[in-house]
């Protein structure tokens, strides 16, 4: 078998398409969505990140502030760059870059920007209104999983859906979303991890398997059951003397192997990462129509 590819690129075009109305209707009433990146430090991947999201804030127009510290920055200046985005009218999306350096404290940072601008929807508060099935600003990788199952017809409702990797960013939430009554979703999700006994067997029982650990390729053939819908999170760079830059991006899974099993599976890179950013520009779209909707007199 040779897996049909799910790429993020067609999908991430879908919802620029459906954004740009509704950006247009924002600047008729004078807003111009704004989203904040700030990177602490020089990690080369965030930079990386952060310069991507810049540029589709470029493409759809949206006014885009980088606010770059040194990794020295002390948690109470960060905290107070936070404090003054929430407060900044032109600013309707806040993202701060992890990892940060390890003298910052990530949750006090999450729980001091204003969740209404929690584009990345890691705030205790969103994250409550997710796991109940509310509107939220949901987190960008795990929705942006749910609309590459949906624009391309995977059927979740009543599958076996196993995800391997915890992370508050994607493996929990993940599961969250897709165990919800509504569509996509009503699957029976398994969360494996670094601790799970028979990992390959628990693996090999999805119909729809989804790595988000950080280990490249560490997904196999033999974890995978013949036909099954394979998802990568994965980002990670491996050493690569052969090309110019000298490593190379690859996922958590063996394509090479597993989309020789698999029915359909998702590229590294050019499948959910392309997702992540399309979903952080929806998120600052629905912040500005929400700041909007509640300037709307009675
Ligand atoms: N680092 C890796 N992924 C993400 C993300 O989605 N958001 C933020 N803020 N940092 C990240």
């Amino acid at each position: 078998m040779s897996a049909e590819l799910i790429e993020g690129k067609p999908v991430a075009k879908a919802i620029r398409k459906e954004l740009k109305p509704r950006i247009t209707a924002l600047k008729e009433r004078g807003i111009t969505p704004g989203l904040a990146a700030v990177l602490v430090g020089d990690d080369p991947a965030s930079t990386t990140y952060v310069g991507s999201k810049e540029r589709a804030c470029e493409r759809l127009k949206l006014y885009s502030e980088i606010i770059t510290k040194p990794a020295s920055t002390t948690e109470e200046e960060l905290l107070e760059i936070v404090r003054s985005l929430n407060k900044n009218d032109k600013i309707h999306g806040i993202l701060v870059q992890s990892p940060l350096p390890d003298h910052i404290n990530e949750l006090s940072v999450t729980l001091a920007i204003d969740p209404a601008k929690d584009v990345d929807g890691f705030h205790p508060h969103n994250v409550g209104l997710m796991l109940i099935g509310e509107q939220s600003l949901l987190p960008c990788t795990p929705h942006g999983i749910l609309k590459l199952l949906e624009f391309y017809n995977v059927e979740t409702s009543g599958r076996e859906v196993v995800v391997v990797g915890r992370s508050n960013i994607v493996g929990k939430p993940i599961a969250a979303l897709l165990v919800q009554k509504s569509s996509p979703g009503n699957a029976t999700v398994t969360i494996a991890h670094s601790r799970s006994n028979n990992l390959e067997s628990i693996c090999r029982r999805a119909d729809i398997l989804i790595a988000a650990v950080g280990r490249p390729l560490m997904i196999t053939a033999e974890m995978v059951k013949p036909g099954a819908v394979v998802i990568d999170v994965g980002i990670n760079r491996i050493d690569d003397p052969r090309v110019e830059k000298g490593y190379r991006i690859v996922g958590d899974v063996d394509f090479d192997n597993v989309s020789k099993v698999s029915s359909k599976i998702t590229p590294v890179p050019g499948g959910v990462g392309v997702m992540t950013i399309a979903m952080l520009m929806q998120n600052t779209v629905l912040a500005a129509e929400q700041v909007c909707s509640d300037k709307r007199p009675e």
